[in-house]
């Protein structure tokens, strides 16, 4: 099978349609945004399922969800409906003045789903167009009902790239060309390895808490483009404890990581630790540009109330096609999570990541919980090694197979395929990738 797959490696991908794309691209976008070479990108047409097809007519296998974005696949049959139907009736409303009905189901459900289920009361929520604006929300409902502006996060995390969330990710290479514009309001931690780390890391939060200036703690439950790094249990417990202890607010990032990604609706579920905040993104409409920062009411009703002049909104808040298709996302995935049978493929998952870790040198410290999962590549010499797999990502792409590094360092292959992929593409997956993993042959 392997050998089969090798042969079927193309070296014409990207394709000339795509190849021309980029070179279109290069002159009319910003030179920052599109990673551009001969060897990428390829340019999406069509996708359906577990599927994407380029413009040059190649089908891929996403073993990424498009940045879990498509949870539930690409193009599924509810959300076609959803869609359509939606953009006969009404595609625009004025979210903050004249809203529609659809921003009160939605924000009913994400009570309903998160602190009302969690058993604390119920919800409000700020909605947004993306997840970074989820995470500006949860900063600024901080300082506007704690009156502390600084903010404790992690070295490595990852919360957007607009500025208020710049300045909480924990990433140098994202901070520092506009370091000198950002403000100096974050403490950032190392992020657990193990629970030998928790002694250390207690002690240092309780000396910054202490200090009386830091509103929250922001924390991604699993470091997503961070490396897809999974904390040891007791983690969120212990934050939790610090922030009752302290009167600190406890927001928790699970853009990435919610809704089922993990086997559970949240990741904090697996703790059974709940936020003050939470903040949601991806797939939760599926494929809308769409977040939401949600609280618990009684530190969301510390804002004052709007006199007309909302101070934290924007054009298309509560957008109807976007909250249209978020009450139809969410219901399918309560409806069929368990069928599912996302913990079985968490199984082939994990058994895959540990076969190629036996068969491969240099695969390291094979991990998931539910089917998010990760490899580190190194170097003979121990080192993380981006530069494997990027290789690694360009040849999986000629084979047929969409694959992302995470990681600072660029070395970690990082696997969040559609839930509702089958265990056969599951399987079909992972024979290219070992058909496409070793160092030689490049
Ligand atoms: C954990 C986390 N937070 C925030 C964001 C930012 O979301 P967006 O890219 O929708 O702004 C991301 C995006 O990857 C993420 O993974």
């Amino acid at each position: 099978m392997v050998s089969s797959i090798k042969a079927s490696i193309k070296t014409s991908i990207p394709g000339p349609r795509s190849l021309a794309l980029a070179e279109r691209l290069r002159r009319v976008e910003c030179r920052n945004t599109t990673f551009l070479s001969p060897e990428f990108p390829i340019f999406w047409e069509r996708a359906h399922g577990s599927n994407v097809w380029d413009v040059d007519g190649n089908c891929f296998l996403d073993f990424t969800s498009g940045f879990g974005v498509a949870a539930l696949g690409y193009t599924p049959e509810f959300t076609i409906e959803a869609l359509r139907d939606q953009a006969s009736i009404l595609s625009h409303a004025m979210g903050d003045v004249h809203p529609t009905e659809l921003k009160v189901r939605l924000c009913e459900k994400l009570s309903e789903l998160t602190f009302e289920s969690w058993g604390v009361g119920g919800g409000k929520t700020i909605l947004s167009n993306s997840g970074a604006e989820a995470i500006e929300a949860a900063l600024k409902t901080v300082w506007m009902t704690t009156g502390k502006t600084r903010i404790l996060s992690f070295k490595n995390s990852y919360h957007g790239l607009t500025c208020g969330a710049l300045n909480v990710t924990g990433r140098n290479e994202f901070r520092s060309p506009f370091q000198s514009a950002l403000t100096d309001i974050t403490v950032f931690l190392p992020f657990p390895k193990t629970t030998k780390d928790f002694i250390f890391l207690e002690r240092k939060i309780r000396i910054h808490l202490a200090a009386g200036r830091i509103g929250a703690i922001i924390v991604e439950p699993i470091l997503g483009r961070g490396g897809e790094r999974i904390p040891p249990d007791g983690f969120l417990k212990l934050l939790r404890r610090c922030c009752d202890e302290f009167g600190v607010l406890l927001i928790f990032d699970e853009i990435y990581v919610g809704w089922y990604r993990t086997g559970k609706r949240f990741a904090c579920d697996h703790e059974g630790v709940v936020p003050d905040l939470i903040c949601l993104g991806k797939a939760m409409t599926g494929l809308f540009p769409m977040g939401a920062c949600v609280g618990k009411a009684e530190v969301m009703d510390r804002w004052p109330k709007s006199k007309g002049e909302a101070l934290h909104t924007s054009t298309f808040l509560g957008n109807p096609l976007g909250c249209r298709l978020a009450l139809a996302q969410l219901e399918e995935l309560e409806r069929t999570h368990q069928s599912l049978q996302i913990d079985r493929k968490s199984e082939i998952l994990q058994q895959e990541l540990e076969k190629l870790a036996l068969s491969q040198s240099g695969v390291h410290d094979p991990r998931s919980r539910g089917l998010l999962g990760a490899i580190d590549l190194v170097d003979p010499q121990g080192q993380p090694d981006g530069a494997w797999a990027a290789r690694v990502m360009v040849k999986a792409l000629r084979a047929g197979l969409i694959l992302l590094a995470s990681g600072v360092e660029g070395n970690v292959l990082s696997f969040t395929p559609p839930l509702v992929i089958e265990e056969s593409e599951l399987k079909r997956g992972f024979e290219i990738l070992n058909s496409v993993i070793t160092k030689t042959d490049f």
